[in-house]
Formats: C-alpha cells, structure tokens, sequence
C-alpha cells in the first residue's frame, strides 16, 4: 500500500529504536571536541548542488547518526512516497488529490499524465498567457481607462497567494524591471487598504485578485474594497476589466464579480495554496522581474527537484535537512526551529517558510486518520540577521530550550556599501559558531579574572557569563540571491517538508485546522453587528463581542 493510504509508524521501526538509542548514546556528545578531533568533519558534513552549499557540520550529529537517519528514511519508503509525489499519485489522501507543484517548473517537452490527463500543455499554456500579460504591460500597451500605461500591480490575496509571491518579488529586486511597482494587500484591516490605496492612482494601477478558490474572506472584502475605490477615483464599470485581474480555479465566482474570462488565470486543484508561487499565482514575481526571470526561477527549482528524486539520501539536501528536523524534533524535544536569513532581500523567507511548514506539518493525526506517536511540525519563527541579535538570540544562546536554526547567506552583496558585507556575513558565521561553540565556567572565569575582578565578583559573575554552545545549526550560503538560486532554496524547503510528512506519516497538503476559524468567525460576526442576538457559545467570547458592541453603539 502507499505511504498515503497506509503510513507506515515510523516510531515502530527498528532505525528509530536505534535512533532512540543512539540518542542516550549522544548524550555528553560535544560538537567542540568532534571539530577538534576530526579534521575532516566540515567536509563529510557539507554538500552543494543547484547553486547552494549546505554546512550542516555544526549539528549534534556524528556519522553514525546520518547513517541511522538514513536508514529511518529508507525504512519509511522515502524513495517510493517521492515517486509518488512527481508521478501525481494522490498524496493529499484527505482531498482525493496529487500536489504537482513539481510539474509547474518541468520542461516543456515532459509529459506527465495524471487522470488520463496530460496536465503539461495547460502549465506551458498559461506561461505563454502570463508572458502576453507581462509583455503587454512592461511594454506600456496594456492601458487603463485613461489610456495611461500600468505603473503599478496590488496583489489582493492571502497566504499562498499572498507569502510566496511577497518573498521572491522582494528578494529579486536587484531583477526590477521596467517600473512596475507590485504592492500587496492581504489583511482584512481597513488601515492596510487605507494606507497602500493613499499611494496609488486608479488610471494607472492594476488588481489581481489572486485567490485558489476564490472564496478567501480577506481577499473578497480587499477585492470589493478595491473596486468601490476605483469607481470613487473615476473609473468606470464599463473599463473595470481594464483594472482588475484573477487568478483562481473559480472561474465562475471570478466572472460573476466582473472580471473578463480572458483575464482570469487558472490555478489547479492539484497545486495547494503554499506551494503555488510557481504558478500563475506567481503573476506578481513575473511583473515585477519578467518573465524570462521568472523561469530562471522555475529552472532553479526544477534543478532542486531532479536533485531531490535522484540523489543518494547521504546527500540529499532536502532529506538531509528533514531528517536533521526529525533527529531534533523526536529525539532532542526540540519545539521550534529557528530561520534567519542574513539578506535584506531573503527578509520575508521566515513567513513564507511558517506557512509552509506549519500549515504543511501542523497536523496531529496520520494520513490514515489514526493519532500520530511523536512529535511533528516544529514553530517556525525567526526573521533577519543582525536585527535577530539585538532582539531573540539571547534566547537562542542561553535560554532552557534547544532550537535548531538555519543561517541562510549570500557571499555576494548587490549592494556592496563600504565594509557592510563582510560585516554582515562575519556576524552569521560568529554566530553559528557562538551556538556552537559557547563559553565555558572556566573561560568566562579566565575572562573575568583578567579584567583584575576580586575572586567574590568571579564567582558571583561567572555563572551569567556561561554560554552553555553546542546548539545546533545549519548555513546555507548562495553565491548571491538570483532567481535561479532563489527557485532551488524554496523548492528544498518544500522538499523538506514533504520528507518529514513521509516520516511522520501525515498529509503535508492539506489543512482542515484552518476552517473552524473560518466558521466560527461568522457566527462572530452576526453578533458583533447585532443580527444574532443569542448568546455565543462561551462568555469569554460573548464578554468580547460586548465590549466591541458597547463602544460602537456609544
Ligand atoms: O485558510 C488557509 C488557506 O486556505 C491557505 O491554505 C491558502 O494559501 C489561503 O487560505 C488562501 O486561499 P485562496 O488562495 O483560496 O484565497
């Protein structure tokens, strides 16, 4: 049977006994003294390809432990549950669906046939529709109701319509090109509209509402805030077609709020929302950067998915940063893993990688529907280096729990600014190296006593000056942020996510936790505008909605 039909319970096979031995086994491991005694060790425990070079030498790990992963992976069926995965077998068992994010970035000469359907010519299809649209408007011929070129595109969606175009629309600015400003809305707050909208001029601003299913709340209320806001500003219904866009797999719904059929890009049901940058969704990335860009983006990440389905485990980037997860999360109780991207262009690769991961892997039962016996998706959290230092590494240093982090460095600067580059990568080493490495009793007494301290302030002072190190991390360094790199780092993380799905045995595309919110939010709704006046279901909430109520009917 599949892995999505019957996962297998990882926690019952014989390498995670030996995982869970081998733990004990690890407990005084030290990874100071396995850099002091094994020269070789940044070497066996690092690995490039498609652009990137990964360090993960700064682990609690030693070779007995990637063997043993390995083999956990191995006794998972990783190789066929990755097959399956390309192949469009339905992995997301829940939804009865394949998630072929993968086919949105292969060649066009492939052919992947999946219900009887080659799904290939659509995906190339729609590229040549987004590049008609891109070159219509970089070259100034798509025109608005007063016949003004396009200066700029507000992107109306949210979650993956929204945090994956966000991130690599930003990351390639140094890629900007021909003017087009891209803006995004995505919240459902008056204030976010009220500020982006002051900036903008109708006659020459273009809206994609860029929704899957075109039902997102957020993104319907921003979509008809944003149409009364051009017909106020002087547009026409007559010319909205000029000025508002789609993207969804809800045609029906995008007609019926006015925007023309040929302006409507499709999306599939087989791309789920946090894996779809790739796609039209994607249309955003494409103005702002081109569309050749764009599949410099797409070739980077197909280069990650052959890596992916071809190399050996060992040196598997993907399966090597999930397993690490795995090791960490399952066997070191470690709850939360650290992103931290020392680039100002990479600032928004934490949230797109919490929605991925966390939508992805937050999940308590198997795919099966039985409960889930370990530990699965950690917090992802972080945000950019140096900032992170002046704010949470304290935590990371010193605190009681053990997070796992992922340094992320270009070598290369776009924007070269004095010594500031070399300042900026120095500080992401040092501070891999300061996890690592830590402050001993003895060195932070050494410290102190040369400064001529008495013995009493030593004793007194030394224990706040111990740093306990050998916390773990990986660095992932890009030669610079290109597209084609860009494509390959997401596209790992994806995979990565996907590997730690195989081994806990869950669906990694669906997300069923999301909609009681939903629900719940309009039964909120009803009484906070008084159309409901029973009670709600608690007084906590029903406490809040008065406290909402009284102030606006005072
Ligand atoms: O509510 C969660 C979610 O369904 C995400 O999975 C998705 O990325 C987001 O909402 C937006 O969905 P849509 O593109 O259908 O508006």
């Amino acid at each position: 049977m599949p892995h999505y039909q019957q996962p297998l319970d990882a926690t019952r096979l014989p390498a995670w006994q030996s995982l869970v031995e081998h733990r004990r086994a690890m407990q005084g491991f030290s990874m100071r003294e396995a850099f002091a005694g094994d020269a070789g060790r940044f070497k066996d425990f690092s690995l490039s390809g498609c652009g990137l070079f990964l360090d993960y030498s700064k682990n609690l790990i030693n070779h007995e432990t990637r063997e043993l992963l390995v083999r956990l992976a191995r006794e998972a069926d990783l190789q066929a549950a990755i097959e399956a995965l390309f192949k469009g077998e339905p992995v997301n068992a829940s939804e009865g669906r394949p998630a072929l994010h993968t086919a949105l970035r292969r060649p066009v000469a492939d052919r992947l046939v999946v219900n009887g359907v080659d799904v290939m010519p659509e995906v190339h299809q729609v590229l040549g529709q987004m590049t008609e649209l891109v070159g219509r408007i970089h070259d100034g011929l798509w025109r608005g109701y007063s016949e003004k070129p396009i200066t700029d595109v507000v992107n109306i969606g949210i979650g993956g319509s929204f945090l994956g175009p966000q991130l690599v629309s930003e990351a390639l600015l140094p890629f900007a090109q021909r003017g087009v400003r891209c803006h995004y809305l995505a919240n459902i707050d008056g204030s976010e509209f009220h500020e982006l909208s002051a900036r903008l001029r109708a006659e020459t601003t273009l809206f994609i509402v860029s929704s899957k299913s075109f039902g997102t709340l957020e993104t319907l209320k921003n979509a008809q805030a944003a149409r009364s806001w051009y017909l106020a500003q002087g547009g026409s219904e007559a010319e909205l077609h000029k000025h508002f866009i789609a993207v969804s797999s809800n045609k029906e719904a995008a007609v019926a709020f006015g925007i023309h059929e040929e302006n409507i890009f499709p999306m599939w049901d087989w791309v789920g929302g946090r894996y779809s940058l790739w796609s039209a969704i994607g249309l955003p990335i494409a103005l702002a950067i081109g569309m050749s860009n764009f599949k410099e983006l797409l070739s980077g990440a197909y280069s990650m998915d052959q890596h992916f389905l071809t190399a050996p485990f060992e040196r598997n980037m993907p399966v090597l940063l999930a397993l690490l997860g795995v090791w960490y999360s399952n066997f070191w109780n470690a709850q939360s893993h650290a992103i931290l991207p020392y680039d100002h262009y990479l600032r928004n690769i934490t949230q797109h990688l919490q929605q991925l991961d966390m939508e992805s892997n937050g999940k308590s039962v198997r795919q099966d529907g039985t409960p889930v016996g370990c530990a699965t998706g950690p917090v992802i959290w972080g945000g950019v280096g140096c900032n992170g230092q002046h704010a949470y590494h304290q935590l990371l240093h010193q605190g009681t729990q053990l997070i796992p982090a992922d340094f992320i460095v270009p070598v290369v600067s776009y924007n070269p600014v004095a010594d500031h580059h070399h300042w900026l990568y120095a500080n992401c080493l040092s501070q891999s190296q300061a996890l690592m490495l830590g402050k001993s009793r003895a060195e932070a007494e050494a410290e102190l006593r040369a400064k001529s301290l008495p013995e009493d302030e030593v004793q007194r002072l030394a224990p706040h000056k111990v740093i306990p190190g050998n916390r773990p991390s990986n660095t992932l360094v890009l030669e610079r942020v290109s597209p084609r790199r860009l494509g390959a780092l997401v596209a790992m993380y994806e995979h990565k996510v996907f590997v730690q799905s195989v081994i806990w045995g869950i669906n990694a595309f669906d997300q069923w936790g999301v909609e009681l919110g939903k629900e719940l939010g309009k039964g909120v709704y009803q009484r906070l505008s008084g159309h409901e006046e029973q009670a709600a279901e608690d007084a906590s909430t029903q406490g809040l909605i008065d406290f909402f109520r009284g102030r606006h009917r005072g």
